[in-house]
């Protein structure tokens, strides 16, 4: 099947009709009906699909693999993510999910055959959109999180996320690591849409990642005092919306002075009534650097920030860290071999840093991992206006092709 008639079978899925954005979040009707799509996918190819503890997605190309001399070959995999952001743009995910498909078709169309195991993955809550730590599949899949603190997460609405996994007919006692699964990975690698414009500045389709920035949530709480808006005096006031608007300044101007990125785009105001002061405000910080030292001093500028305003409005301040990733080294090896695997191909894939977040990222820290860009015209992501012109689409099947070819077809 051609890479637009399995973009098309996936598109439909958890649109909204008003925005044109996505709402794919994990255990929810979309979210099912996003794994039932891969299920499929993967079926009509002959690849044997699962779900495996942690809810993620993979389908096997099956053969033969066991050596009698040198034991079970290890597999390469790749992959991406089907969850999306609140109106989250059709391609974060999806396009390295489609394009490893595509990639495998191709393959066969060819006549090429793997020489070790070869799947595609897609990993469970990698934006974190429902319950709130980014990557928690993968996480939980290396051990990068308490299998005990991913059941008990909720999402705005108070359900966990052992009760969502449990109402989606999968079981959260079975959450945890999976040494065996990750031990027999040689390499997984990772196609994404571009989250920024450094592609179309070089006049590149495609290019390699070299790390991640490190990067964190955290969540702050300030607690006032509800009162009338209309009769209660200034000086009266325990008004936590103030605090919150001067953490979310702090934010813009701690980013500005450090080099680094931090933004506030979730808050949550209680009881949330017109005509009153609020109780409480949620305001939820993203924050990334080009390093941990830079992180930690946007991070500390703005806690310290909050705090005094906090102090200065009469209103308590509780604040947590939902998940912090530390900086990653893709490995060098294998981005190396992919760009001269590229080369080869003829395709020009310069090597670049990016600032989001991925579980290429996450099982780094356990195996060799490497990522594809595809160029985004406008840069745009996480949003409905996300995009990657067809073209290029193309040619980043016929990139992952040559790179699973090289990787998993020798
Ligand atoms: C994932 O998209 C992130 O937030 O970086
Ligand atoms: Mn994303
Ligand atoms: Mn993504």
């Amino acid at each position: 099947m051609s890479f637009a008639a399995l973009w098309e079978s996936l598109l439909p899925l958890g649109r909204d009709a008003g925005t044109g954005g996505y709402r794919r979040f994990s255990w929810t009707p979309a979210d099912e009906e996003c794994r039932r799509w891969f299920f499929n996918t993967a079926a009509e190819r002959g690849l044997s699909p699962s779900t495996d503890r942690n809810g993620n997605l993979w389908a096997w190309w099956d053969a033969p693999w066991t050596d009698p001399g040198a034991g079970p070959a290890k597999a390469v995999v790749t992959g991406s993510h089907l969850d999306s952001v609140p109106d989250g743009g059709a391609y974060d995910g999806p396009l390295g999910v489609v394009t490893a498909f595509a990639a495998i078709d191709l393959l066969r169309e060819r006549g090429k055959a793997p020489a070790r195991p070869l799947a595609v993955a897609a990993f469970c809550e990698e934006e974190g959109a429902r319950f709130g730590v980014a990557c928690l599949g993968s996480r939980l899949l290396t051990d990068a999180i308490e299998p005990e603190r991913a059941r008990a997460l909720t999402d705005s609405a108070g359900t966990t996320f052992a009760a969502a996994m449990t109402a989606a007919g999968h079981d959260p006692a079975a959450l945890g690591p999976d040494p065996g699964l990750i031990g027999g990975i040689a390499a997984y690698v990772e196609l994404h849409i571009e989250q920024g414009r450094a592609l179309a500045d070089l006049d590149a389709a495609i290019g390699v990642a070299e790390r991640i920035w490190p990067h964190g949530r955290w969540r702050l709480t300030f607690t006032g005092r509800a009162d009338h808006a209309g009769t209660t005096r200034l000086g009266d006031r325990h008004d936590p919306m103030l605090a919150a608007a001067a953490t979310v300044l702090a934010a813009r101007g701690a980013a500005a002075r450090h080099g680094a990125l931090a933004t506030v785009g979730k808050l949550t105001v209680d009881p949330g009534a017109v005509n009153a002061i609020s109780s409480s405000v949620t305001a939820w910080l993203d924050a990334r650097a080009p390093d941990d030292r830079r992180l930690r001093a946007v991070t500390g500028d703005v806690l310290t920030q909050a705090r005094t305003a906090a102090v200065a409005h009469g209103v308590a301040l509780d604040h947590a860290q939902e998940s912090v990733t530390a900086a990653v080294d893709f490995d060098a090896a294998l981005r190396d071999r992919m760009v001269a695997t590229l080369a080869a191909a003829g395709i020009r894939a310069p090597v670049l840093p990016t600032g989001a977040g991925h579980d290429a990222g996450v099982l780094a820290a356990s195996l060799p991992t490497g990522m594809l860009f595809v160029r985004n015209p406008t840069g745009v992501s996480h949003s409905p206006a996300e995009h990657a012109e067809p073209g290029d689409c193309a040619v980043g099947v016929t990139a992952l092709a040559a790179v699973l070819e090289d990787l998993a077809c020798r």
